[in-house]
């Protein structure tokens, strides 16, 4: 008992949690994608452009990987590329023809809503692509290419780096597509770097006075817009999944089609605002929430007078979701150890959803 209590300590590499291990290997994992997958990406890349047709899949995390990924294909190749919630794809893939490409997103390659889209898609003659941490899982063995994550394994319950893996690669695979691979790789590279800035103690020192004042509350608002929408979503879900928490995330956008009238006096609104072409209406968002009471927390290069609080995250161009989502890691874990609930195996939630 002792000995395999001391190898799973090892595993642990010292930290207390997975949760945490896993949030500070992942500059190190981005460094190996950029090192060792163009080719794998170009492959890809190659599929994607002779479909007809192509669609992300995903569930939770890795749902929120596929739709980032339609906006980084949009922005950086000009391509449309669909992103669907796995578990809702079976209700609308009935124009998939032998053309189409469904790529699956999925950490454990075991979800079972994923392994049914791709079911149905091979059932239509679409090919099937999936980006998989496992290798030898389901998913990998019934997909015709696999793009592994290259991620490690991943223990903590809460899908950290293989979520900014997936991203790493899609980014990639789009600049591929554009002809521009070299500067998807620079601009991964300057993500490493941004992860390691948000990784210092100073800047977890400042999440965790977040947290402090966030453990009281009841509810928290996320937004952001265009690349920063799925950030938002998953950033909400990194909150809510492991500090219990409601944690709602949506688009900037849809503040004043219902859901401002939720906002009460303190109620913590986090605000994702990159230098990029969403920032004055994200601001103006900001103002919004407000001026009806909300506390603004910042997750931005530059600071801005509506922050009540500023956490400043490095400026990545398209690579943002990478770097942007390592605050909301840090917050969850840290909400979560403050309130003494376990960051690594949250109450219902299991790793792989296996079974419906
Ligand atoms: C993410 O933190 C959750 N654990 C959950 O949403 C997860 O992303 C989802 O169940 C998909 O898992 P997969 O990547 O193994 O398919």
């Amino acid at each position: 008992q002792a000995l395999a209590l001391k190898s799973a300590d090892t595993s642990l590499d010292g930290f207390p949690h997975y949760l945490i291990k896993e949030i500070h290997e992942q500059p190190r994992v981005l460094e190996r994608i950029i090192r060792e997958h163009p080719a794998q990406a170009r492959e890809l890349a190659e599929l994607i452009s002779r479909s007809y047709g192509t669609f992300l899949v995903g569930c939770g995390t890795a749902g929120y990987a596929a739709l980032a990924g339609s906006y980084l294909f949009s922005r950086i190749a000009r391509r449309h590329v669909n992103s669907v919630v796995a578990s809702e794809f079976k209700y609308q893939e009935h124009f998939l023809t032998e053309r189409s490409l469904v790529i699956a997103l999925s950490q454990s390659g075991e979800t079972v809503d994923v392994i049914e889209a791709v079911l149905a898609a091979k059932r239509r003659g679409a090919r099937v692509a999936a980006l998989v941490n496992v290798t030898g899982s389901t998913l990998d063995r019934l997909a015709d290419f696999t793009l592994p994550l290259l991620a490690g394994p991943e223990q903590s319950v809460l899908s950290t780096k293989a979520y900014t893996a997936k991203l790493a690669l899609l980014l990639l695979t789009a600049h591929i597509l554009n002809g521009s691979e070299h500067v998807g790789l620079d601009l991964l590279w300057r993500a490493v770097d941004g992860m390691v800035r948000a990784l210092t103690p100073d800047f977890q020192d400042r999440v965790k006075a977040v947290a402090d004042r966030l453990a009281d509350h009841q509810h928290c608002f996320v937004i952001g817009r265009g690349l920063s929408y799925p950030t938002a979503l998953e950033a909400a879900l990194k909150i809510k999944e492991v500090s219990y928490l409601h944690a709602e995330g949506f688009p900037g956008g849809e503040l004043k089609h219902g859901v401002i009238a939720l906002v009460e006096p303190g109620v913590p609104c986090f605000v994702f605002s990159p230098l990029d072409e969403t920032r004055a209406d994200i601001l103006s968002g900001a103002m919004e929430l407000q001026s009806r009471g909300g506390w603004i927390i910042g997750v931005s290069p530059e600071d801005e007078a509506v922050f009540d609080v500023h956490l400043p995250v490095a400026e990545v161009g398209d690579a943002s979701p990478l770097v942007n989502v390592i605050p909301a890691q840090l917050l969850g874990y840290y909400l979560a150890v403050r309130k003494g609930l376990d960051p690594d195996k949250p109450r219902n939630l299991a790793k792989s959803v296996t079974v419906k």
